[in-house]
């Protein structure tokens, strides 16, 4: 890769845009070979680092297909081009479009749970249910460790699906939810027991849907083996932050997972991000 880093000044970046966007073309192949377009963009991106995954190609099945020895946790995050999940007074109903929304009842479906913050229960009281597309709708999970999660919140309903709530203390859930309390690190429950204590109750497949604060220490625990970022082309230009992780040192420790690009119906675009490829972490 012949590539140079832009010149500090104004029109070394300009002379060094033009040929980044032409080198960067041929990093960014679809997977039979043919470039991608790839205007402005500006940073060095190792060779196939991104593929273009072709309409034959099921998102969804790295996550039914996981190995089925071990835990598998995708995360999802659907977002605007710039990042945000809500407007600046909370708003976040509908950044993404049906793609989506079809693209994430087809991940509940794939997994045997799916877990959300009490913080999302209290924003969008959800239902985390498959209504949308045919399936089973898995066991949910929802990590409540403070004891805030509001009486009569929809994903608690008695509709036999199964349902724990993941506590830093026993205090009680409605109806046969079940609980489980599991010590804190740091004031915090750790992304690996609670995975562990989901293994052990037979729930092997994990999405953690939501909200960007759960999602976020899930990823810098490195217990997520994917994350499905959905990107909607809208621009809300501030409010809510997506991903909000611990601060890299330098941009060379980021993480470049390999992705998939995958074009959803209504205008949506998942990039499938393996977050245990491109760098080496400690698991
Ligand atoms: N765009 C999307 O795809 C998407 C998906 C879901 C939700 N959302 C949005 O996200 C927002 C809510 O997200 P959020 O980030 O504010 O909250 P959240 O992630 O839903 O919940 C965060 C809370 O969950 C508890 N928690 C999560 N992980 C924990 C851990 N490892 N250890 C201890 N406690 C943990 C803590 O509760 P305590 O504070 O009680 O300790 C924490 O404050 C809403 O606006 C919702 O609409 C967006």
């Amino acid at each position: 890769m012949s590539f140079k880093a832009p010149a500090g000044n104004h029109g070394g970046q300009a002379a060094a845009a033009g040929r980044a966007a032409s080198s960067l073309d041929s990093h960014l192949a679809d997977e039979k070979g043919k470039s991608l377009p790839c205007p402005g963009l500006l940073a060095p991106v190792p060779d196939h680092h991104l593929v273009h995954a072709g309409d034959a190609c099921d998102p969804l099945a790295p996550v039914r297909n996981a190995d089925p020895s071990r835990p598998f946790v995708v995360a999802q995050l659907g977002q605007s081009l710039d990042g945000r999940i809500a407007t600046i007074s909370g708003e976040s109903r509908w950044i993404n479009g049906r793609g989506a929304l079809d693209h994430l009842h087809g991940l509940r479906a794939s997994v045997d749970a799916v877990l959300v913050g009490v913080g999302t229960v209290i924003a969008d009281d959800p239902q985390l249910d498959v209504r949308r597309v045919p399936g089973s709708s898995p066991a949910r999970v929802i990590l409540d460790p403070r004891g805030r999660l509001p009486r009569g919140c929809r994903c608690l309903r008695e509709d036999g699906v199964r349902r724990f709530v993941i506590r830093a203390d026993a205090r009680g859930v409605p109806g046969d939810a079940e609980e489980i309390v599991l010590g804190q690190e740091d004031g915090e429950l750790s992304p690996a027991s609670i995975v562990a204590a989901l293994f052990d109750r037979g729930l092997r497949r994990i999405l953690v849907e939501g909200g960007a604060a759960t999602i976020s220490r899930f990823i810098d625990a490195n217990c997520a083996d994917r994350l499905h970022l959905l990107v909607a082309p809208v621009i809300i230009g501030s409010g809510k932050a997506g991903l909000a992780m611990k601060p890299v040192a330098a941009l060379a420790q980021a993480r470049r997972p390999f992705t998939r690009l995958h074009v959803l119906g209504g205008s949506d675009v998942l990039f499938d991000c393996d977050l245990r490829s491109g760098r080496e972490v400690p698991v």
